[in-house]
């Protein structure tokens, strides 16, 4: 297989590192940049060496090498800084997003695109309506993410291993995500049976601002090593037609009552991309979050400039 990934900053060659070591096929990095990316693809080509892989990996300013790739991951961008919430990146973001749809387009129309940009939601949306492509071919990472911080909190609360913890967080990858406790469970065990309420919803909340709490930390850049390993969970679904049930940003078209935006959900990832959704029950307050979630995700589309 070949996968591109676009923007060769933390999360774009954390995330070439993991597929390399992977061997999943050969990968190009983009990036505007001269130079980043390149010094950055013989890095990790020199790695091989040592760790022990073959992956070529190319380092590039030009879109054309992205020609016929399967997979294509986009990371270009602006990431948080202290303060900032996700939605502040959205004028700077939607631009670049622009470019790099057009030039997907264009050098590589049958692959499947995964949208890492921030605001999330948002981005993938653009992805769709700038690429054209199908939305099975379209989604974005998130909730892989979100729900292996909810798992990551659960495990330490309870003292069991990360292995252990099925976690489950749905809606818009911001401060309105749906961390749900009852489809979140210790080997078949649901969460509340095994905590109280008011500790989970310390965790809940924790998770919802975990993205932050990392920001606030570096004080940099934001979070790279999960989401990485998140971008490479769908992959290895694809790429191994797994056909996995993760939580991704989904283009719905009437499921959980939403039409026409990008939410996460629970989807089946496989060879085609997304090959089915998966509706979940929820609770009447659970319901309530998810339309305020989702409304505050259509307004941001409806003031798009795209
Ligand atoms: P970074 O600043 O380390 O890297 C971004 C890279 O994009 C830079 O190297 C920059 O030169 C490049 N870039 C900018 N415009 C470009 C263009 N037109 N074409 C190609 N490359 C371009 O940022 P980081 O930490 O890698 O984050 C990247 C994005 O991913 C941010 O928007 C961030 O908010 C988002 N993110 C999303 C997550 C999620 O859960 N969906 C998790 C973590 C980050």
């Amino acid at each position: 297989a070949k996968i591109s990934v676009i923007g060769a900053g933390n999360v774009g060659a954390t995330t070439v590192q993991r597929l390399a070591e992977m061997e999943f096929g050969s990968i190009v990095l983009v990036d505007i940049v001269e130079g980043l990316p390149q010094g950055k693809a013989l890095d990790l080509m020199q790695a091989g060496a040592i760790v022990g892989y073959d992956t070529k990996i190319k380092g590039s300013n030009d879109y054309a090498d992205i020609v016929d790739s399967d997979i294509v991951i986009i990371t270009a961008g602006a990431a948080r800084k202290p303060g900032m919430s996700r939605a502040d990146l959205i004028n700077i973001n939607t631009k670049i997003m622009k470019d790099v749809c057009e030039k997907i387009k264009q050098y590589a129309p049958k692959s499947i695109v995964i949208a890492v940009t921030n605001p999330l939601d948002i981005m993938t949306y653009v992805a769709l309506e700038i690429t054209g492509f199908e939305p099975n071919r379209v989604f974005g990472m998130s909730g892989i993410l979100d729900t292996g911080r909810f798992a990551s909190f659960i495990a330490d609360e309870l003292a069991y291993s990360k292995r252990d913890v099925e976690a489950m967080v749905i809606g818009g990858h911001g401060d309105q995500m749906l961390p749900l406790p009852q489809h979140s469970s210790v080997f078949g065990t649901p969460l509340p049976e095994l905590l109280g309420e008011d500790v989970i919803a310390g965790l809940v909340e924790r998770t919802i601002h975990g993205g932050a709490e990392i920001v606030a930390l570096l004080k940099q850049g934001s979070a790279f090593y999960a989401p990485s390993a998140a971008i490479v969970q769908m992959v290895e679904s694809i790429l191994r037609d797994e056909k996995r049930i993760l939580p991704v940003s989904a283009y719905l078209q009437g499921e959980y009552g939403q039409k026409g935006i990008y939410f996460g959900v629970p989807a089946k990832i496989g060879c085609d991309g997304i090959e089915g959704i998966i509706e979940l029950e929820l609770t009447e307050e659970q319901e309530h979050a998810l339309k305020e979630s989702s409304a505050s995700i259509r307004e941001n589309i409806e003031d798009l400039d795209i």
